[in-house]
């Protein structure tokens, strides 16, 4: 009989910069729905991921707080979710080491995002780079987590933690890894660039106006949608309308999901305008919902203390979940000891 596993959601987001509105909409907010009755939730600032790529150390340090100062911003519960950074977890490392041995190279080599980061330079990537989704399986799963909301890009990660947990339940004849299910949905599981709508946001774009930063106050979030780019035509009524108009599409996406709505909805009512009339409701919408996240983060930040308790604590919590996993794991694989 196949095992039940206690449904539970882990997700991850890297420090390595400060947080974008595609965090937002495609991560943060659809974690902070997900908390509540039905889930045991988990939440994690993956620092470790973060230095697969250089990281100077005290941007780090600053990135974690502050990433972890915009999960309680947006509503993060550190008391009903678990809330921490990976390295402060070593089960992950533990597991992640079991599970390079568990990932074939053929597999990992066909990670569009190792690919994207590497790009031409593969050789001089770091190895961390290349084993990284092992590692993510390893967040995943030293929690039995049964559940992942991530945004689009994420997608092939998940499906490879799954390729991992089966080879692994196959390979040592047990049912102990759950299969992992992704949860990409809503309008906003990939939001594109407000310069170029076939490019997805992102913190790493050389251009700040490719992107609305958490931090950007209200005069900033107007500007970067009053300029962000559009066609000339009017917005249909229809969704089939927005095909071959990706820019058009991201900016009634965006708008859907701050505001819980679907596109569907947004174009019965907006259908017809102009993107003159459009942008400055999108803009409304993007300041209202955000400043005073913006502003709590602001806030947060200045008790730095404050945060490092949380994660500590956060810390604290995780390991109690882990460490029975991985002792288990370890009896599965045979280490002597465990
Ligand atoms: P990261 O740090 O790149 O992004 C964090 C989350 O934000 C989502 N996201 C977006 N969603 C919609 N539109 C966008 N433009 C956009 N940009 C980013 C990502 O899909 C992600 O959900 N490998 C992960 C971190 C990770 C993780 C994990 C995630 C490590 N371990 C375990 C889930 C479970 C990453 O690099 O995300």
């Amino acid at each position: 009989m196949a095992t039940t596993f206690t449904p539970r959601v882990f997700s991850g987001i890297q420090p390595s910069g400060g947080l974008t509105l595609g965090n937002y909409l495609g991560a943060i907010k659809r974690f902070v729905d997900m908390q509540g009755a039905e889930f045991e939730t988990i939440y994690c600032m993956v620092d470790l991921h973060a230095i697969t790529v250089w990281q100077d150390p005290a941007d780090l340090r600053k990135n974690t707080r502050e990433l972890c100062a915009g999960f309680i911003a947006s509503g993060i519960d550190p008391e009903s979710s678990v809330l921490f950074n990976q390295s402060q977890v070593p089960e992950h490392t533990q597991l992640g080491w079991i599970f390079n041995t568990v990932a074939r190279m053929g597999w990992l080599n066909r990670m569009t995002q190792f690919k994207d980061k590497a790009g031409k330079n593969r050789e001089n990537s770091s190895v961390g780079l290349f084993a990284y989704p092992a590692l993510m399986a390893a967040d995943i799963l030293v929690y039995h987590a049964t559940h992942v909301p991530v945004g689009e890009d994420q997608k092939q990660h998940v499906e490879l933690t799954r390729d991992i947990a089966a080879k692994f339940n196959h390979d040592y004849g047990v049912d102990f890894f759950p299969v992992t299910e992704p949860v990409i949905e809503g309008a906003a599981t990939r939001v594109m660039s407000l310069r170029d709508g076939s490019k997805k946001m992102s913190k790493s774009d050389p251009s700040d106006m490719s992107r609305i930063n958490m931090t950007d106050d209200a005069d900033a979030i107007a500007q970067k949608i009053r300029k962000a780019r559009t066609d000339p035509d009017a917005l249909p009524s229809e969704v089939d309308g927005l095909k071959d108009r990706p820019e058009a599409r991201n900016l009634v996406n965006i708008f859907a999901a701050m505001n819980d709505s679907t596109v569907e909805a947004v174009l019965a009512d907006v259908g017809g305008k102009q993107f003159s009339e459009f942008k400055p409701l999108l803009a409304d919408l993007a300041v209202a919902k955000l400043s005073p996240i913006s502003s709590e983060m602001a806030r947060l930040m200045e008790h730095q203390d404050e945060i490092d308790k949380i994660l500590a604590r956060g810390a604290e919590r995780a390991r109690a979940l882990a460490a029975p996993i991985l002792k288990q794991t370890y009896e599965i694989v045979g280490m002597v000891g465990a």
